[in-house]
């Protein structure tokens, strides 16, 4: 087996809009929004992180500087909490916290599309492979999905991007693959890819949850993308072109994907982590019952 290039930078795109939230997201970008009592962004670093991930790129915009803020040390704030002895919250934040030299931030002058955010980070990524991480989609899993994902990229190369299955009627929501020969129970080869196909002409109900792995090629071919759908230099466009040249691999993600970009989303996921979290379900769990039988 060939030994592939390690994946050790992760990009993480906030620099959208957040349309949908508002107006949340007026003055607050919407990774910044908490589930539970972590920032939407902390969620997917730490995946990052778990998969072995030592660079952190994000790329920014107008009104998001409070994301460089989150992952900066808070030093007045550390001295209170160790006066006040507060050693649990004083261990959480450095939890969350990468080493020094660890974060990059670059700056998406203007939202024309994720495909663009991402060359935006082209000379922070440089000549490796990187993982792209949207960080609207929270995902809940055991494993990590990233850590899953560099798992096949290890026994494969090339691209690999994490999917999920949708039923039928709502694969024109979303990126959809087709489904080519099996690589292992996790991963299959990726015979198609189609960006929000029309009713009833999707390949398969397996669309792209937000996680990929991509190699550095996928930046020249960003430089010259055409604006695709909603006017938006996207990425899918761009991957397309490079799979004529390149594999593409799909992992197969089993855990729970919450698009914390919507409304039903965000909620879902602040339920779903909260009852799963042992200081809180106890005192959730007879409230919701109770809300529900009460509708
Ligand atoms: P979305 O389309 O979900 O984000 O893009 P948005 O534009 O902020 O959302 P709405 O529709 O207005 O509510 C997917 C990801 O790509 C990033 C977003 O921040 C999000 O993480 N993105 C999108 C950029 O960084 N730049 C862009 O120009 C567009």
């Amino acid at each position: 087996m060939a030994q592939q290039r390690k994946v050790r930078k992760a990009v993480f795109p906030v620099a959208g809009l957040g349309t949908r939230f508002l107006p949340a997201t007026k003055a607050i970008p919407k990774e910044m929004l908490t589930v539970v009592d972590k920032p939407v962004i902390q969620y997917v670093v730490d995946e990052a992180r778990a998969a072995g991930i030592e660079h952190f790129i994000f790329v920014t915009g107008r009104n998001k500087a409070v994301i460089e803020d989150h992952f900066d040390i808070q030093v007045e704030l550390n001295a209170t909490l160790k006066k006040r002895e507060k050693h649990d919250e004083i261990a959480s934040l450095q939890a969350g916290q990468p080493k020094p030299g660890q974060t990059s931030f670059t700056r998406q002058q203007e939202p024309l599309g994720l495909g663009h955010a991402v060359w935006c980070a082209r000379e922070l990524v440089g000549d490796e492979p990187f993982a792209l991480l949207l960080p609207d989609m929270v995902m809940q899993d055991d494993k990590g999905c990233l850590t899953g994902m560099v798992e096949l990229y290890d026994k494969v190369g090339g691209n690999v991007i994490s999917v999920e299955e949708v039923p039928e009627d709502q694969t024109h929501n979303y990126g959809i693959v087709g489904v080519g020969e099996d690589i292992d129970a996790d991963g299959f080869q990726i015979a198609s890819m189609v960006e929000k196909p029309a009713p009833g002409t999707a390949p398969s109900n397996y669309f792209i949850n937000g996680r990929y792995i991509l190699q550095p090629e996928i930046f020249k071919i960003l430089e010259t993308q055409e604006r695709g759908a909603g006017n938006e230099i996207q990425i899918t466009d761009a991957m397309l072109k490079l799979a004529e040249r390149q594999s593409f691999s799909a992992y197969r993600f089993r855990g729970n994907t919450f698009d914390c970009g919507s409304k039903e989303g965000f909620i879902k996921a602040n339920v779903s982590f909260a009852l799963r979290r042992d200081d809180i379900r106890a005192k959730v769990e007879d409230d919701l019952r109770l809300m529900l039988d009460a509708i």
